[in-house]
């Protein structure tokens, strides 16, 4: 698990997983906890050091708002019962998004969760609640230009460091790999700076069917990758100097 540092998952397809079993929305997120719960431990125990899990977006406020308290009942429930075991399994609580609009208990209980695993120094697990990449990224331009305005930093200062320290993920290195189930083929407002070079990976598993192995099958998937960050290396290097020489002797 050396190369790979964080893997950040949309946990997509809880809705039409029950749907498909004649059951409410409802009851799909609740499978998808679950699934979560395992994720998260198959994670840590692999030494992962990051993972993100997209829990709820800026648009899912918009959902009919029974569906909403279902998901926060959810979370409240996921932090009363799983926070011991966080401790014990030596992961640190982080979240990202916008908790003004989450209900005062779930959030107490997210800042409880944040300090009791504060001292915790095996993975890093990441709630996206109440999160979007560009709500995110407005936060970061406010936070540069006000500095800007009032003579802390200078224009030539702003660079891709000092971006990436006023984002939420501060904590936390790009994702390398970015999980998304249910056969969707988009990033719905995740991640967009940080996934600049994600590797991505779509699976038509619904989230609540999604197994350790899956996850498994993913990293397999990124092993065989070739991250060339914009570059060339390797054997395509020498293939192109080899071009590029032949070309200068056909003066190009
Ligand atoms: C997408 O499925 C899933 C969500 C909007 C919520 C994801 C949340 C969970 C899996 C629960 C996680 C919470 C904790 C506490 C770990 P969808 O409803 O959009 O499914 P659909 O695309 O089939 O409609």
């Amino acid at each position: 698990m050396s190369q790979i540092k964080h893997v950040a998952i949309i946990m997509d397809g809880n809705g039409r997983w029950a749907q498909l079993r004649g059951r409410p929305r409802t009851f799909g997120h609740v499978k998808g906890v679950r699934v979560a719960k395992k994720i998260i431990t198959h994670a840590a125990n692999l030494g992962l050091q990051n993972l993100t899990l997209y829990a709820f977006s800026t648009e899912n406020w918009f959902r009919p708002q029974e569906e909403v308290s279902v998901l926060m009942k959810l979370m409240e429930r996921y932090l009363v019962r799983e926070t011991e075991n966080l401790i014990k399994n030596n992961i640190q609580f982080h979240t990202i998004g916008d908790l003004s609009k989450v209900p005062t208990n779930v959030r107490r209980l997210i800042n409880e969760a944040k300090v009791r695993t504060a001292h915790c120094s095996g993975l890093k697990l990441t709630f996206a609640i109440s999160y979007g990449s560009r709500q995110e990224m407005i936060g970061a331009v406010q936070s540069i230009a006000t500095d800007l305005k009032d003579g802390v930093i200078s224009l030539n200062e702003i660079n891709e460091d000092m971006i990436n320290k006023r984002l939420m993920t501060s904590h936390c290195p790009d994702p390398d790999l970015i999980i998304r189930t249910s056969g969707e083929y988009r990033l719905s407002n995740f991640l967009m700076w940080q996934a600049s070079y994600s590797e991505l990976y779509f699976t038509n598993i619904l989230w609540p069917d999604f197994k350790e192995d899956d996850l498994n099958k993913a990293l397999t998937d990124f092993k065989n990758r070739s991250r060339r960050f914009g570059r060339i290396e390797g054997v395509l290097k020498t293939l192109f100097n080899k071009k590029e020489k032949n070309h200068a002797e056909l003066n190009f």
